[in-house]
């Protein structure tokens, strides 16, 4: 796959961006009364229109076809009757699978006027994601990535999630390696052209710890501060990269 990687990041273009065109169409509804099972209705459909398979569903027993994850969730909320309201913040996460090959990706949306501080939480989470994608090109290292991320968030004090990673993606939604968003520049495993996988930052506006509830899925911060994601898959090249996932409007 390495060797040759063009057909790989043709199917991954295209699993891409029909993730990133469902997150689109959520944009364009999400508001104060919505349910959160409207919008994994809207990713269901939107996704099995354009030929394809939600990933989620049925994951190891995931019921959904995305994450819904407002506030104090981390990740892997399950859409439900929950209804949002002005002032929460809510990252929604879609996995295509096209072709046998996945897109991954999420964003975390404003509903109405949010507080100060989620604002600085969201933006700080996209702007690190933006930052460790830029550095990527063959022959850096995985640590590198976690180092950027983690200085990013750090300096504005804010806190990296540690129990949950980005992942190798391809023909499977998670592979080898995995993507950590903390860690030391310099070490870890050198990437190399071909590869491809997600960069995926939780981030915590308090400490960084987290805890599972009894739905065995929802992973909530244990202080109950606000947490932000955005994600994207993103493909290595000799001198650079390519964000399979990008949505078609800059957000
Ligand atoms: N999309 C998530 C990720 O970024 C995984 C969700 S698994 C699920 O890796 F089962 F919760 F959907
Ligand atoms: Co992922
Ligand atoms: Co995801």
């Amino acid at each position: 796959m390495i060797e040759n990687y063009k057909e790989a990041f043709e199917k991954s273009r295209l699993a891409g961006a029909i993730a990133a065109g469902a997150l689109d169409e959520v944009a364009k509804i999400i508001k104060h009364g919505i349910k959160t099972e409207t919008i994994d209705r809207l990713c269901y459909e939107y996704i099995n229109d354009h030929g394809a398979y939600s990933a989620p569903l049925f994951y190891r027993g995931f019921p959904k076809s995305c994450c819904t994850s407002a506030n104090h969730v981390v990740c892997h909320g399950i859409p439900s009757e929950k209804v949002l309201k002005d002032g929460d913040i809510i990252n929604v996460d879609v996995t295509a699978l096209k072709d046998g090959w996945h897109g991954d990706t999420s964003r975390t949306f404003e509903i109405g006027e949010v507080s100060v501080k989620a604002k600085k939480l969201v933006k700080t989470t996209y702007e690190a994601m933006m930052e460790a994608i830029q550095i990527i090109k063959e022959d850096i290292c995985l640590g590198d990535i976690g180092a950027t991320i983690q200085n990013y968030v750090e300096t504005r004090g804010f806190s990296v999630v540690q129990d949950f990673c980005g992942h190798g993606v391809g023909r499977s939604f998670h592979e080898t390696p995995n993507i950590l968003h903390y860690g030391e520049k310099g070490s870890g495993e050198k990437i190399k052209a071909g590869m491809i996988f997600t960069i995926e930052p939780m981030i915590n506006a308090g400490n960084y710890e987290t805890k599972t509830l009894s739905d065995g899925w929802t992973a909530v911060t244990k202080d109950k501060s606000l947490s932000a994601q955005f994600e994207h898959t993103v493909g290595v090249t000799k001198d650079g990269y390519e964000i399979f996932t990008l949505p078609k409007k800059k957000i």
